[in-house]
């Protein structure tokens, strides 16, 4: 396997790290990174942007096609652009994240994200990180991991981004979020449970640092690529 076109698949719940993480990973093995639950994200904007109603499925599922979005993969500077306007930040913001999960479980939106998102494998040479990686973006990558972490990992670490700090108030604002997400978003990716064949790393007990060193052994171990 040429190092250069490598796929390396992450999956994980929300609060694993797994952004920070296939981002180092792709610094690392200077591979470009995409981030797939930016799509979503970018979606989730654009349809609140346009007063779409997220209820209407087939209004939605029908819009998805049309999304003019652009992603930058550098992973030292990645970006996401819909038409001309860059939504890097605004889509992270928490009016985003309370409905995305809406826009995520409509199987038709699915169906055209995974599309786009398979073409981008297909050229290689890129760690993807999302929910269904593993299972139906990119079945066939060498490597292939679940992220996981434990609950009160995966809480104190969101609360930690999202309030700055991992205080008990910080934490149940927090629990909604992730959890009942999670929820919703196992109802149409399986990502709490590592498919067949799929390697499991559970940063519960690990720095950054640590987890980007078990994910590069297993690019090592697995596809024999190390980083240069
Ligand atoms: O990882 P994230 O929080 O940015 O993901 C945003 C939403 O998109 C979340 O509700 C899960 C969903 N998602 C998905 O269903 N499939 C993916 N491959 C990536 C994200």
């Amino acid at each position: 396997m040429s190092p250069s076109s490598l796929v390396v698949a992450i999956d994980g719940p929300s609060g694993s790290g797994k952004s920070t993480v296939a981002r180092r990973v792709a610094q690392a093995l200077a591979l470009r990174y995409l981030d797939t639950g930016a799509m979503y994200r970018a979606l989730t904007w654009w349809l609140l942007e346009q007063g779409a109603d997220l209820r209407d499925h087939r209004r939605v599922a029908a819009l998805a096609t049309q999304l003019p979005l652009t992603i930058g993969m550098d992973p030292h500077h990645p970006t996401v652009h819909v038409g001309a306007v860059d939504v890097g930040t605004v889509i992270r913001e928490s009016r985003i994240s309370s409905v995305v999960s809406m826009v995520a479980t409509n199987l038709g939106v699915r169906s055209e994200l995974v599309r786009r998102q398979r073409e981008i494998v297909e050229e290689g040479g890129v760690v993807v990180e999302g929910r269904d990686i593993t299972t139906v973006v990119a079945p066939d990558a060498p490597v292939r991991v679940l992220l996981t972490a434990s609950e009160n990992t995966r809480l104190a670490r969101r609360a930690h981004d999202v309030h700055g700090d991992a205080h008990p108030e910080a934490v149940a604002a927090t629990r909604d979020q992730v959890v009942r997400r999670d929820a919703d978003d196992a109802t149409v990716a399986r990502f709490l449970h590592p498919a067949d064949g799929v390697d499991v790393v559970d940063s519960s007990h690990l720095s950054v640092d640590e987890t980007v060193a078990a994910v590069l052994d297993l690019v090592r171990r697995r596809a024999g690529v190390t980083p240069r």
